[in-house]
């Protein structure tokens, strides 16, 4: 309501045999370094690259094998978590992939994360984003005009279970770049609960509605409700224009009507805005929303201790 590879250089394009085809464009990144993990904690790039989906519609195409330090096996669930951002905006980008690398691994879980845009019509950002999708390979480029609430979040949880159909997630996140999310938390939450019809965040109630819909700072459905969302909830969700307006609360509409995601967590007061004075963090933060600026990404690094143990104003050459 607020506001909104693995490298190879293989080219992986299956198309399911679906009566639609639509062109889904897979361009494997290269990673930066053998290895790749570089004891990194959060993936952000795992699978393919930068992807050019048809969001509107359904689209299949299988991404890349997988290739994890750990067997999938260990993995007690999955998550994808994407973060909606602009094109134009990646020194934003820059900072939250940051925050993703730098975190703890999730227990038991693996995480994939996607910036997500809409089309890229700029010449400029085409081409940056196009090196940026080779440098790092985590984003998701969908089939949409870039807007905020004029149906991005439809375009991208539509598109996902085409897009991953063949190695699907537990869970689907929307969140944004003006979030920190900490993974760790989230999973531990996630990993106890069921893994259908689930919708999970920082619970709003509105109009008298019994069941909260999720703020846009972050909020989680099960793969199968994604999956609705692309199929058999398509139909109903665009006849009546539900894709536009404030995002979250048509997400919350959409579920209402239909009666998903009817397994409703709240993790209020563990999600929740940064304040003016930036003196609200907690401990046991799920996710903190409102880093629209340096100085905030910087205050919340601080408190985390991400920053713990690196001197930014030493002489050092070579910093831990
Ligand atoms: C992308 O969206 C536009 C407008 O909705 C549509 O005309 C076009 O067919 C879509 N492209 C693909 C590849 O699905
Ligand atoms: C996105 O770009 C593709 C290729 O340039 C174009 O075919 C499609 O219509 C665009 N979609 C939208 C929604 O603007
Ligand atoms: C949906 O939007 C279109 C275009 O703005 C309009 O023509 C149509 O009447 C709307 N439908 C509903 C159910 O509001
Ligand atoms: C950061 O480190 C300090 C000192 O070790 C510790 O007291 C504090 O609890 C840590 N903060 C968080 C959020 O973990």
């Amino acid at each position: 309501m607020m506001k909104p590879l693995t490298a190879t250089s293989t080219t992986y394009l299956l198309l399911a045999p679906l009566a639609v085809l639509l062109l889904v464009f897979l361009l494997p990144s290269l990673r930066p370094r053998a290895g790749g993990s570089d004891g990194l904690g959060v993936q952000c790039a795992r699978r393919a690259g930068f992807v050019n989906a048809a969001a509107v519609t359904a689209a299949v195409a299988a991404p890349p094998p997988v290739e994890t330090s750990e067997p999938p096996a260990a993995a007690e669930f999955s998550l994808l978590v994407g973060v909606l951002t602009m094109p134009s905006r990646r020194e934003r980008r820059d900072i939250v992939r940051a925050a993703y690398a730098l975190q703890p691994p999730a227990r038991g879980a693996r995480v994939d994360v996607r910036f997500v845009f809409c089309n890229v019509t700029d010449p400029t950002d085409a081409a940056l984003v196009a090196v940026e999708a080779r440098r790092h390979g985590d984003l998701l480029v969908l089939n949409c005009t870039e807007n905020m609430n004029d149906g991005k979040t439809y375009a991208y949880l539509s598109a996902v279970p085409a897009i991953f159909a063949a190695d699907p997630y537990d869970y689907v996140m929307k969140t944004d770049d003006d979030t920190y999310l900490r993974v760790a938390a989230l999973a531990d939450e996630l990993r106890g609960k069921p893994r259908g019809d689930v919708y999970l965040g920082y619970g709003y109630a509105m109009g008298g509605q019994p069941m909260p819909f999720m703020h846009g700072m972050g909020y989680v459905v099960s793969w199968d409700v994604a999956a609705w969302v692309a199929g058999a909830g398509a139909e109903e969700i665009l006849a009546r224009n539900d894709t536009m307006g404030p995002e979250d609360l048509m997400v919350g509409k959409w579920l209402n009507l239909a009666g998903r995601g009817r397994n409703r967590y709240d993790l209020k007061p563990r999600m929740y805005d940064l304040n003016w004075f930036m003196d609200n963090f907690r401990p046991d933060t799920v996710a903190v929303h409102m880093l629209k600026t340096n100085q905030r990404w910087a205050a919340t690094f601080r408190y985390f201790n991400v920053t713990a143990g690196i001197n930014p104003s030493s002489n050092s050459h070579l910093l831990p």
